[in-house]
């Protein structure tokens, strides 16, 4: 069973150190939030199992990390100038403000139905590079990861001689000013995105849209997202994006209720064709407006035909604070043992779990068990399968419990056997189980595990 509540998850974030509110020690700032010790851990674990599946896993996609600061023509020419914007209503009675599709016609805060007409709200951050704040240094942080792929589609082109389909894949931080950023991490105002961009040729896309849905909600299982908690919503056409044929949501089931997870869209040759110098010397299908200002043209040459084509493109895009909240509500666990006391208990996968496992000496104060533990901890930590912990509290069942609560799939004890006859105890976190296991088997067992 997963969280019961967004309380619970919130709390356990909090008190092992996950997830904090960020300034917290000024009062915070609204709708954002810090990863701690093991936040930053299961999010680097999460972003890389995404890239593993999408870049070292296939031949047909390759990687970016381009800036967040970016040039306003690239949002202008991509619509985001334009349309990305959200409806704002202002309460006259409270002076609060809202999402006006969110709230109906009263306001959340006093009850009052003196709303004013939604106006729509831009919920890019501006800032200026350089030293003038003038017109010509605005830049945006960028509200999407997906537009220097586009930019860069040339570069990257020409630097590594693909053919269509391929993808090029993405994960950074995306930001926007949210008008009612909440629900915990869901939604916040700086977040990261774990954007593909997979270009195909045109009477393609629709194919390579179903096989991405199908691959992406796989991938989501095999984090630990539960199939049943995951349905597909069919984006109403009225509801798309400006560059959107089509659009597929996998909906999850938060604990504040069921919204997306990730998008999958279809963005067709709206982007590439709105970035393209000369545009009207390649078939654009969609509605685009003249650019006057590219220096590039963003299409890839038929090795057999020699015809140019501005290719389709089909879009996954995860956000990576969705994807943690969502393996934290289906690991969290409150589990009846059998003495009439409770545990809670974070069933990660291992691949996913922030500390791999913690080495806990008998006693705190003797050299010998600590000196062995410090070996052993630095024997596993050399596989490199991620972080292993010394847990010298000199209290098993208290570093237990802990560990339970933070996922570690395993705890090894250093007692006094491992002196005499080189043994050490493996529990396991879901089964309880203790097994004893000679010192030199364990990097083997220990490398299988998280194989
Ligand atoms: N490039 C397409 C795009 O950005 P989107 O549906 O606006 O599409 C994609 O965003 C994903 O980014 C969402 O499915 C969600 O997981 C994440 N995301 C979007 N806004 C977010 C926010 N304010 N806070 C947290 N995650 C967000």
């Amino acid at each position: 069973m997963s969280a019961k509540s967004m309380d619970e998850l919130v709390s356990l974030c909090k008190r092992r150190g996950f997830i904090f509110q960020s300034s917290e020690i000024y009062g915070g700032l609204q709708g954002m939030y810090d990863f701690g010790p093991l936040g930053v851990e299961l999010k680097n674990n999460l972003k890389s199992a995404w890239w593993k599946s999408m870049v070292y896993e296939r031949d047909d996609v390759e990687g970016l990390d381009a800036s967040i600061l970016t040039n306003q023509l690239v949002l202008n020419y991509s619509g985001h100038e334009d349309t990305f914007t959200d409806p704002l209503v202002d309460c006259k009675s409270c002076k609060s403000r809202w999402r006006a599709d969110q709230i109906g016609d009263t306001c959340p805060n006093c009850g009052s139905k003196d709303l004013t007409d939604p106006r729509p709200f831009n919920l890019m951050f501006k800032t200026n590079v350089g030293p003038v704040e003038d017109e010509g240094s605005i830049a945006y942080l960028r509200p999407e990861t997906a537009q220097q792929i586009f930019t860069n589609f040339k570069n990257i082109v020409d630097s590594t001689s693909r053919a269509l389909p391929f993808g090029i894949a993405q994960i950074g931080k995306a930001f926007r000013n949210e008008i009612t950023p909440r629900n915990f991490i869901f939604r916040v105002r700086e977040f990261e995105q774990m954007e593909l961009e997979f270009f195909v040729e045109p009477g393609e896309d629709n194919l390579w849209h179903d096989k991405w849905i199908e691959e992406r909600s796989k991938w989501w299982e095999s984090q630990g997202v539960s199939k049943k908690k995951i349905r597909f919503l069919e984006v109403p056409k009225d509801e798309l994006s400006h560059y959107s044929k089509r659009t597929v949501d996998l909906m999850y089931e938060f604990p504040h209720g069921e919204e997306e997870l990730e998008g999958i869209a279809n963005r067709t040759d709206f982007d590439l064709g709105s970035h393209s110098k000369n545009q009207d010397q390649l078939n654009i299908q969609s509605k685009i407006r003249k650019n006057s200002d590219s220096n590039s043209r963003l299409a890839i040459q038929n090795k057999d035909t020699n015809e140019w084509i501005v290719p389709f493109v089909i879009e996954p895009s995860a956000g990576v604070e969705r994807g943690v909240l969502a393996i934290l509500n289906e690991a969290y666990k409150v589990e009846k043992l059998e003495d009439g006391k409770e545990r809670i208990v974070l069933a990660l996968k291992p691949h996913l779990s922030p500390i791999k496992a913690a080495v806990i000496p008998l006693k705190k104060n003797n050299d010998d068990l600590v000196s062995l533990a410090k070996n052993i901890k630095d024997e596993l930590q050399s596989l490199g399968k991620g972080r292993v912990l010394l847990e010298n509290t000199g209290n098993i069942g208290k570093s237990y419990r802990k560990h339970d609560e933070v996922g570690t799939p395993m705890c090894i004890t250093i007692d006094f056997d491992s002196l005499e006859n080189n043994t050490v105890t493996i529990r396991d976190r879901d089964s309880m189980d203790q097994k004893t296991y000679q010192i030199h088997e364990l990097t083997s067992y220990f490398s299988n595990f998280f194989k």
